[in-house]
């Protein structure tokens, strides 16, 4: 039993709802959400514009020193914005110009070194919901609560894609589909960190869940450790 603030690390792939369950837990509990997909989509918008070469460690090595992620919540909208060296990027972050290049670039061992160390930071004090592919794994191994959330594949494009159309951008199923798959095959057999699910998480599968079910069991799950 844990007295106090917990980590709770919430893994799965793109389009199972990780990050609106783990801003919904983290609502609930007043505890800090952070976005680590919106951490290395940042790092990507960062290389697309300054044409990093990904191959060339020192270019790498350049684009992460001047690289600054911040992130800025919207009390009246509720919303968290993800910010690059000050401004706003939330919105370009989660185009398919980014979406198609991320894997590429979150598998560079300087890109992890460099965002793992800041996801650490910010995770420091407890009291905070993290999600991602390697949370519970690589950033934060003893973290109090960790969750491996699944869907089946065709939900989560058709989630996705609702998702992407609520920002004013039509894909075809079929093209969100082909990236999340790709990106699902990229994520779990590249050499540094892959996305697996930790011995001790806790598996959801969130294909027939309710939102707000999804929501209680986690919150129930974090109370447990909590009291
Ligand atoms: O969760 P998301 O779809 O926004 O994440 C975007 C990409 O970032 C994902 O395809 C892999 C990468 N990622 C990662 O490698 N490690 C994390 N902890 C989070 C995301």
């Amino acid at each position: 039993l844990v007295m106090g603030k917990i980590v709770i690390a919430i893994d799965g792939f793109s389009g199972c709802g990780k990050s609106s369950t783990a801003k919904a837990v983290a609502k609930k509990l007043g505890y800090t959400y952070i976005d680590s997909g919106a951490m290395y989509r940042a790092a990507t918008l960062h290389f697309l514009n300054n044409h990093t070469v990904l191959t060339n460690i020192k270019e790498v090595n350049n684009a992460l020193d001047s690289l600054k992620i911040t992130f800025h919540f919207d009390p009246e909208k509720q919303t968290q914005e993800t910010f690059l060296n000050g401004l706003n990027v939330e919105q370009e972050i989660r185009t398919m110009r980014v979406s198609d290049y991320v894997s590429e670039v979150s598998k560079l061992k300087e890109v992890r070194h460099s965002l793992v160390a800041q996801q650490q930071k910010l995770g420091k004090s407890k009291g905070v919901v993290m999600d991602g592919r390697d949370i519970g794994t690589v950033v934060f191994p003893h973290a109090e609560l960790k969750i491996f959330m699944t869907a089946d594949l065709s939900i989560r494009a058709a989630r996705r894609q609702k998702e992407i159309l609520e920002k004013g951008e039509l894909i075809a199923l079929e093209k969100i589909k082909e990236n999340l798959g790709e990106r699902d095959r990229m994520d779990s057999t590249r050499v540094e960190s892959p996305f697996i699910k930790a011995k001790d998480a806790i598996e959801i599968d969130t294909s027939l869940l309710e939102f707000d079910d999804q929501v209680e069991q986690i919150l129930s799950l974090a109370k447990e450790k909590i009291s």
